[in-house]
């Protein structure tokens, strides 16, 4: 080995010490933040992506949040909106009275065009605040149910129309 390799050689040893010793000060100051700040506010909680059986697309929910969801569904909106979601097909029609009709909600219709927090919102209030009939579940489905409502519904969406949902769900954030 020349002088020159040999030097060369020690001086990369020395880099890949020192590269070593930063990366345990960033480890030991990342720690010490997370000891100092721990998370205060409640994060924000985004159901985690879980693949369901039945679609080769991730979907949002699981499978047992689409199995309550269809239940609750059955109970409190299939009255108004169709066992499967698919009352009024006619849905841009207004009634007698001026209003809408209860739209699907099987993905043939509009509801595909809100973020999950505007589904949720809506199901929450109802539709009265913005001039509709729906009534609002607040008073009547847990958040958790909310959720498993719309999950079961959103179950009812062909893959192509629940990725491009989920596109605008991710811009919406
Ligand atoms: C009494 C009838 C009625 C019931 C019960 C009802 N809805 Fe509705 N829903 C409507 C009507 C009518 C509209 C159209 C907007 C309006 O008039 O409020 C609507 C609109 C919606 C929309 C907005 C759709 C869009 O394309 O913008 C969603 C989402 C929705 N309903 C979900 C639900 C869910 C989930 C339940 C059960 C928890 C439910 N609704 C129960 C009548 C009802």
């Amino acid at each position: 080995m020349s002088q020159r390799e040999r030097s060369e050689a020690k001086s990369g040893a020395k880099n890949r010490r020192r590269t070593g010793v930063w990366i345990l000060v960033a480890i030991a100051v990342s720690m010490l933040f997370l000891l100092l700040f721990p998370a205060s506010e409640a994060p924000v909680v985004i159901p985690k992506i879980v693949e369901p059986a039945d679609s080769s697309v991730e979907r949002w929910y699981t499978a047992e949040q689409v199995i309550q969801g269809r239940e609750l569904f059955a109970q409190h909106c299939a009255g108004c909106h169709g066992n499967n979601a698919a009352a009024t097909p006619d849905w841009r029609k207004t009634d007698a009275s001026g209003n809408y009709p209860p739209p699907p909600l099987n993905g043939s219709a509009h509801a595909w065009h809100h973020p999950l927090s505007v589904l949720r919102e809506t199901i929450r209030r109802g539709g009265v605040p913005l001039g509709g009939v729906m009534p609002g579940f607040a008073d009547k489905l847990s958040a958790q149910q909310i959720d498993a409502v719309i999950a079961w519904f959103q179950s009812l969406w062909p893959d192509e129309l629940y990725q491009a949902w989920y596109r605008m769900e991710k811009e919406s954030q």
